[in-house]
């Protein structure tokens, strides 16, 4: 029901997604909320682990919001992780103290891989009921974005493990069971539109594919593996809801040799890592797509003036958003555990004014 939620105070990040006219370059961070805000690390001890924060609505809520009431950001983002879904698939998610996400049941054997199944609605619940919260808690001030992991990504997870460098497990597989692979990537694309589906009915106003992994894919199995199945996805996407366009942003890490292909799938808009050049991305995919990105969060290690240097050259390789065109600034890849928050200040305050002098000029 569209009474359910306040109106929107601040909508020039869905308006940039939407390749409309804004005052100013929106921006969000991703991994916004997290452990370089000490008021994060205090709401996370107090929860214990990281999935009794992400299972909890009211600490998912807080978490959220926090790096709204420190920086003028223009999106908040649902805090959970990508790997809800292999968990309620029944591989058991956990997090070992100052290591990555691991799973208890990895995808080893071919009866394991063929028994797996799209999560049963209710497993998900604790995600939708957070979505909800956060919006309601929002009240308007900017939108929230949903989001989930591209098949790829989470077979990555679900295969190895836990995270990796060479891939060997995944890779063995792909190549040498394409079939069982494929059977992974199926499901976890169906798992994966219910998901968001249900994130845009339970209040979420964008939605955003992470592909982290793609980019450790070959040319040829990147578009078989990856991409194909993240179509799939944008395929079955509710894209309206309330009256209101929902826009889809793919981000696949590592895949600027691919751009022209990815803005082919039906997003409205591509994440960018900062390995790529802002004013040959936006020619490369002319009106088709916004583009959300892209600086090297490492940039934000450096000075003041440092930081306001390397944010005005990304807003200006970009250039002005003509009529038809839509830049999102944001980094290009998570916000490092290491970066002062005072940096961020330095990143967000430049960014809206800088990109406000340039539709001026
Ligand atoms: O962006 C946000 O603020 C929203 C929350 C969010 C988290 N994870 C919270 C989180 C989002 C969008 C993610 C996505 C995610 N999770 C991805 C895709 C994006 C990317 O970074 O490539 C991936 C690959 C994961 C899996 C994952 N979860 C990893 C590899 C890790 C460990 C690395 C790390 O930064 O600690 C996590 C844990 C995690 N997810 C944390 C947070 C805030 C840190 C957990 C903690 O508090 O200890």
């Amino acid at each position: 029901m569209s009474t359910r939620f306040a109106p929107l105070k601040n909508d020039t990040f869905l308006r940039a997604l939407l390749r409309q006219e804004t005052d100013y370059t929106p921006l969000w961070l991703m991994r916004q909320a997290g452990r370089y805000l000490p008021e994060y690390k205090a709401t996370r001890k107090g929860a214990g682990s990281f999935m009794s924060l992400a299972k909890n609505p009211d600490f998912a809520t807080e978490v959220t919001i926090q790096p709204l009431d420190r920086f003028a950001l223009d999106a908040a983002i649902l805090f959970s992780d990508i790997l809800t879904v292999p968990d309620a698939m029944g591989l058991g998610l956990y997090f070992e103290e100052g290591e990555g996400p691991k799973f208890e049941r990895p995808l080893k054997t071919e009866a394991e891989v063929l028994a797996l199944k799209v999560p049963e609605e209710g497993s998900l619940q604790y995600v939708f009921d957070a979505v909800t919260q956060i919006r309601t808690t929002l009240n308007g001030r900017v939108p929230l974005i949903g989001f989930a992991g591209s098949p790829w990504t989470l077979a990555c997870y679900m295969v190895e493990g836990q995270g990796s460098r060479e891939f060997h497990a995944v890779k063995t597989m792909m190549y040498k069971r394409p079939d069982l692979m494929e059977h992974i990537l199926r499901t976890n694309a169906d798992a994966v539109a219910a998901y968001l589906n249900s994130q845009i009915d339970a209040g979420a106003q964008a939605v955003m594919i992470f592909d982290s992994w793609g980019g450790a894919l070959a040319d040829g199995a990147y578009q078989r593996f990856s991409l194909r199945y993240m179509q799939d996805v944008v395929n079955k996407l509710q894209r309206e809801k309330d009256g209101q366009r929902i826009p889809v942003i793919v981000f696949t890490k590592g895949g600027g040799l691919w751009l022209e292909q990815i803005a082919d799938i039906g997003a409205d808009a591509l994440g960018l890592d900062w390995t790529v050049n802002l004013a040959q991305a936006r020619a490369r995919v002319g009106d088709k797509v916004a583009l959300q990105g892209n600086l090297d969060p490492a940039v934000l290690f450096a000075d003041p003036a440092q930081i306001r240097e390397q944010v005005t050259a990304a807003l200006q390789s970009y250039g002005t958003p003509s009529a038809g065109h839509g830049h999102v600034f944001n980094l290009g890849h998570g916000i490092s555990q290491f970066t002062s928050p005072d940096a961020v200040s330095v990143m967000v305050d430049t960014v809206h004014e800088v990109s406000r002098k340039m539709r001026q000029n």
